[in-house]
Order: C-alpha cells, then structure tokens, then sequence
C-alpha cells in the first residue's frame, strides 16, 4: 500500500497509509476502534476506493480492478456463512463463480475441509455448526480457490476466550502450512501480539509503529504504542537533566525517577512508561536508582500474577505485577512497602522541540 488515503465526506478514515506486506508473512493491524483498520482492509480487497494512493499485489497495481479481479480471500465479520447452503456448498461457492469444473470443485472442497479437520461436516447447515466450525469453513471457503492473499477483520471476534485462544493457534498453523500472505485486523493486543510475525499499531488512521511483536513491546516508539501493546505505568512530568541515554523527570507528585531516552515526533507532555512486570518489590529493589517508599492501595488477584497498586506521592502511583509463586509473602492494602525500578527498564518520551531539558 502505498500513500493510502481515505475520505468520508469530512471524516479522514485513513491518512497516507504506506504498507510494505512481505510473502508469506501475517501481519496484523491493532488499533482502537475508529483507527482505520477495517478500511484499510476494505480498500486492499476492493469493497473501498481509495481517495488517493496505490495498492499493489506482486508487481500488479490492483487498486483500479473490481473485487473479484483481485483474487483475495476475505474473512470478514459481515461476510458471514450462506445460512441455507451447506457447508460444502459455502465452501464451493468461490469455485463455482470462478467456473470450475464440478469435478474439481469437489476434490479441492474435500481436501480444504480436511485442513480446517471439518472432513465430515460438509453436509451440515451453518446453523448446525459451532461458532469455531463456522468460523473455520468461513476459513475454508477464503483460501479454497489459492488467493495469494487472504484478509481476515476480528475473524475470532465473537468467540469466547478459551475458543478464540485455541482458534489463533489453529489459524497461526493453517497460514503456516498454507504459507498464504494474510492481513489480518484485531483490537485485541494480546491476540496479535501471539499470532503475528509483524504487528502495524494504528491510531487516528495513521501507522504509529510497524514491527515484530517483541520489538513493539520492547521498543515502543510512541507513548500510544507503549500504552495499546501492553499494560504500563506512565508519569507525566517534565524532564529535568539529559545525561546521554538517561533523563531525570520530575512527575506531577513531585516525584523524581530517571529512564532511557526517546525523542518522539508526536506532540505532548514529556512521559515516562514502565511495565508492571519490570517493577520491583521489597528486598529486590536494592540500590536501583529509582526506589521509593510506598503504601499498598490495592490488590488484585489474578491467578499467575498479583496485581498492587502502590502509592508513592499524593499524585503518583504505580502497579506492580508480582509472579504468584509461595514463598513470597503477599502484601495487604495499607502495607509500607519498598518499590522501585531500573532505569534500563523505564522509557522516558520527549517530544521534540519541548525545550525543557536542559544537557549535562
Ligand atoms: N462508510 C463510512 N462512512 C463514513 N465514515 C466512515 C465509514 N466507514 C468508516 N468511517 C469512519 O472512518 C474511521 C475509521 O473507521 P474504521 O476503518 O471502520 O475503523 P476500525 O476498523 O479501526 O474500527 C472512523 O472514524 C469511522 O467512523
Ligand atoms: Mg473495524
């Protein structure tokens, strides 16, 4: 995709959207709703004309040519199941408009039900299908005519938790075995996060950040970013000394904690992100250069992990998130407790231009 934009009359749907889409790759689209991910999938399959930019399949420019020109499969949750055609004859159905002979129809319906491990069920209705089977036909019906490319919008949308788990890693398999360039959108990050090898965040219609999961956790590049892929705690503050790759913030609650560096392009406040996980409680803290006392507010219990909330100034708290294992003492609301954590371990965003630091 190249310099995609999308208008609806004053709306701007999607803003200069460029994608590069390796082969045989997944890539997910995360993002909040109203982001511009399920139009950047309706322009890529043809149900959009694009205001202005390209989109380009192997070296065809195909933004011009009607849908079914393209030759995509699409999992969309609008695009449901023919509810009175069997689920063999939902499956067919791309073969039959494309003009297959019946012969041909029949083996490639048969072999593509065996894949989704549905070989029996071609006789039955929609209806008379699980929400899992029905979404793996849709599945079966979106890759039996070999698209190069197949789109999947929120194709575990309406599952529940269990199902939609053991959905992502069947599908993470079929694409694998398949080796099919799959685009697919969600707005859940854990999903992507587990079934992508690249992840592009959206946010007001624009990519904030492409990238392999591990890097845009790791690495967010943007507070947005570090906020929607994962849980963090984030200070707000302003930025006291630059030292190389470490700053001093000085929070709202009058709080002083040092992170690594990252000047960012979006306009806002200086802040500084840690993840739950990288926070430290009691005898781990230590001498880390960022430590605190502070008061237990809250406790959740999660099962694996422990969730506290950690007060450490009138205007500052903090979430730790503590692994569940026995021989850690659990804490009580209203416990002092010691908290820190390493500056390696929190990242301060610095818009550009925001003159408040001064260099050491
Ligand atoms: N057909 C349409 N007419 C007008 N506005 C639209 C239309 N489709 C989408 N939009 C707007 O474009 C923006 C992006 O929508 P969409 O691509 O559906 O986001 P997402 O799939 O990330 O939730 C939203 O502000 C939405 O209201
Ligand atoms: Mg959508």
């Amino acid at each position: 995709m190249r310099r995609a934009t999308k208008h609806y009359g004053g709306i701007t749907a999607i803003k200069d959207v460029t994608l590069d889409v390796k082969p045989g790759e997944f890539l997910t689209l995360l993002g909040p709703s109203g982001s511009g991910k399920t139009t950047t999938m309706m322009a890529v399959a043809g149900f959009t004309e694009l205001s202005s930019g390209e989109i380009i399949i192997d070296e065809t420019r195909v933004d011009q040519l009607p849908p079914n020109r393209r030759n995509i499969g699409v999992v969309f949750q609008h695009l449901a199941l023919f509810p009175h055609m069997s689920a063999a004859d939902n499956v067919a159905f791309p073969l039959r408009m494309r003009g297959v002979p019946n012969e041909q129809v029949r083996t490639r319906v048969r072999r593509v039900l065996e894949l989704v491990e549905l070989p029996t069920f071609g006789d039955r209705l929609p209806a008379q299908l699980s929400g899992g089977q029905q979404q793996r036909v849709a599945f079966a019906r979106a890759v039996v005519f070999d698209p190069p490319v197949l789109l999947l919008d929120e194709p575990l949308g309406a599952m529940d938790r269990k199902l939609r788990e053991s959905m992502q890693a069947e599908l993470k398999r079929l694409q694998r075995q398949l080796g099919i360039t799959t685009i697919m959108v969600t707005h859940d990050q854990e999903e992507a996060l587990t079934i992508s090898d690249r992840v592009a965040v959206m946010n007001n219609g624009e990519i904030e950040q492409i990238g392999a999961p591990e890097d845009l956790y790791e690495n967010p590049a943007t507070p947005f970013v570090a906020d929607f892929v994962g849980d963090s705690n984030r200070f707000v503050g302003t930025a006291r000394t630059v030292a190389g790759e470490l700053c001093t913030i000085l929070t709202s609650g009058a709080v002083e904690c040092m992170g690594q560096v990252r000047h960012v392009r979006h306009a806002g406040t200086t802040a500084m992100v840690v993840r739950p996980e990288r926070v430290l409680v009691a005898s781990e803290v230590g001498d880390v250069a960022n430590r605190f006392d502070g008061v237990v507010e809250d406790v959740t219990y999660a099962g694996g992990s422990i969730k506290y909330v950690i007060r450490i100034s009138a205007a500052d708290t903090l979430v730790a998130r503590i692994r569940n294992v026995r021989h850690r003492p659990r804490l009580r609301v209203g416990d002092a407790i010691r908290v820190g954590w390493k500056p390696e371990d929190a990242i301060v965003f610095m818009p550009e231009n925001s003159g408040g630091a001064h260099q050491n």
